[in-house]
């Protein structure tokens, strides 16, 4: 049961902030700082050949940071995907944005889009960005989608049936990495998290780089997944039992 390979990361970016203090600067160079780290790592992942990776960007409750914080976080996100959309794609990554997309501006849901569809042909790594995204918005998004669609047709509900409805379809995280030193998922996929690793490492979104990456990845292929089974050497016969 022991995993072969790894095919989907995700990752809570944090520290940026905390970066910026220990460098004397505003939060907004930890920002910036930290999409050059997203730029690190998504090339890391391709070339380990990682399929999928799942960045939490914008959580649903970031919405209560000042204003001002909030303007330059949407600021970035519009610069960034001008930046670096044409070289995601010609490194043939598919870009995809989960979350509730419906209370961002027209430009940027404009830029969203254009990125999602140039690149929606692509089959590198695909690349999710979680913008105000939370995990229990997403349940319930999907249990009023999937009650709208009156697709249950008198059946009930089934996680089988149900995931379709997920913001984000196909596998779930192997391995999620928590930078910044907090052990929590605030409320980051917490159906697609069910079975997924965790790693937590003090380091700063911003300071990420391979080495690092690789000791999430050395962690996560030293773990033995079950998924509530048991292993094999552990199972008895029912007489020695
Ligand atoms: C956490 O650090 C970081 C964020 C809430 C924002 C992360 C977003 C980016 C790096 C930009 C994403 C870009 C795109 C293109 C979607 P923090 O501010 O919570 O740091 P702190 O805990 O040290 O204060």
């Amino acid at each position: 049961m022991s995993p072969k390979k790894i095919s989907h990361i995700s990752i809570i970016m944090d520290g940026n902030g905390r970066w910026a203090k220990n460098h004397g600067m505003p939060r907004a160079y930890g920002h910036r700082a930290g999409i050059k780290s997203i730029n690190r790592v998504v090339s890391a992942c391709s070339v380990r050949q990682i399929q999928e990776l799942t960045l939490f960007a914008f959580s649903s409750e970031n919405w209560k940071r000042p204003d001002y914080e909030v303007k330059f976080l949407l600021s970035l996100f519009e610069e960034s995907i001008d930046l670096y959309v044409k070289e995601l794609d010609d490194n043939n990554v598919r870009i995809n944005f989960i979350g509730n997309l419906s209370e961002f501006n027209s430009k940027l849901l404009k830029k969203i889009h254009a990125a999602e569809s140039l690149t929606k042909n692509n089959t590198n790594l695909k690349l999710n960005f979680a913008i105000n995204y939370g995990g229990k918005w997403d349940i319930i998004d999907s249990i009023n989608r999937m009650i709208t669609s009156k697709s249950l047709d008198g059946k009930i509900v089934t996680p089988d049936n149900f995931e379709p409805f997920l913001s984000l379809q196909g596998s779930s995280p192997d391995l999620l990495i928590r930078t910044a030193g907090h052990q929590r998922l605030s409320n980051f996929m917490l159906w697609q998290h069910a079975y997924t690793e965790l790693y937590f490492t003090d380091c700063l979104w911003p300071d990420i780089n391979e080495d690092e990456l690789d000791l999430a990845i050395k962690h996560y292929l030293k773990t033995t997944r079950k998924f509530g089974a048991i292993e094999e050497y552990d199972i008895i016969s029912e007489e020695d039992a």
